[in-house]
């Protein structure tokens, strides 16, 4: 590998991990609640795909304590791999290629993962077959056309480009295989998998400080792509991150359906 190779590599690593970094902050507590009513608690199995960081496996270890395991799996454990001690083990693991990693969890959690899959139906059926007779399965995805506005509130030229910059990334994302209309499918592919007691909401923050450490990311992971598609100009963007970094905006990420079922 070249320098400048790794260099792209080590800087899409770490516009990745920002990425991920701003979301504990945005949604751990919608998922915590999830979980918390799914009854996780002390000897659960659980399996916990595209982990990518702590936040979540932390708060699962917690609650199964010692008797039980989080099984943390990701094509990428670098974020995850200081979480793994007791009941927490890491395996580098796809969920769109690889066998499930084994059988009988109690719960399977993934959020923010299966839409970005391509094989995300494979996905989908090899979570609900790992899952025990009476195994829960909570599955978190954006639906970023279903609110498709970076600042909903589009009252000046600033809020109008975050808005056409939203425009050109969710273009981009579509064009890359993401189902940008994700997250709004979950109750009935869950249903079709054969999980009964389905049932789903949807959570998004607004104006939340966060909002703008996981816009700027997104930008950044994607700006030579926003230029050479015509959605911007490197002046536009340089101008949005301006925006981002004063704190001036009130911001809005793709909403995060969860929606969440039993294995009969
Ligand atoms: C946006 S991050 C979400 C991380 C974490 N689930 C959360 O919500 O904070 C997506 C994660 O899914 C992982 N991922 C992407 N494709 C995957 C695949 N095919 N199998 C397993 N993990 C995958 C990425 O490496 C990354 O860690």
């Amino acid at each position: 590998m070249t320098r400048i190779d790794g260099h792209l590599l080590d800087q899409r690593q770490s516009e990745a991990g920002q990425r991920c970094a701003a979301l504990p902050d945005l949604f751990d507590a919608t998922t915590f609640r999830h979980l918390e009513r799914l009854g996780v608690g002390p000897g659960w199995r659980c399996w916990e795909v595209g982990a990518g960081g702590i936040s979540v496996l932390s708060w699962l270890a917690k609650r199964v304590g010692p008797t039980g395991r989080v099984l943390a799996t990701d094509v990428d454990t670098a974020w995850v791999e200081s979480a793994a001690r007791p009941p927490v083990e890491v395996l580098r693991h796809d969920v769109g290629a690889d066998e499930a990693p084994g059988e009988g969890f109690d719960l399977v959690h993934a959020r923010f993962v299966l839409a970005d899959v391509a094989e995300r139906e494979r996905a989908l059926r090899s979570m609900v077959q790992a899952l025990r007779p009476g195994g829960r399965l909570l599955v978190e995805e954006t639906d970023s056309s279903l609110q498709p506005l970076s600042c909903p509130d589009e009252h000046g030229s600033a809020q109008r480009l975050a808005n056409r910059l939203r425009a050109g990334r969710r273009a981009l994302l579509a064009e890359d295989g993401t189902d940008v209309s994700y997250g709004r499918k979950l109750p009935r592919l869950l249903r079709d998998a054969g999980l009964t007691r389905v049932e789903a909401d949807a959570h998004f923050p607004l104006g939340a400080a966060a909002c703008a450490a996981l816009e700027t990311a997104g930008v950044n992971r994607v700006r030579e792509r926003l230029v050479a598609s015509g959605f911007a100009t490197d002046t536009d963007i340089n101008l949005h991150l301006d925006h981002l970094a004063s704190g001036s905006l009130d911001l809005a990420p793709a909403p995060m359906v969860s929606a969440w079922g039993r294995n009969p």
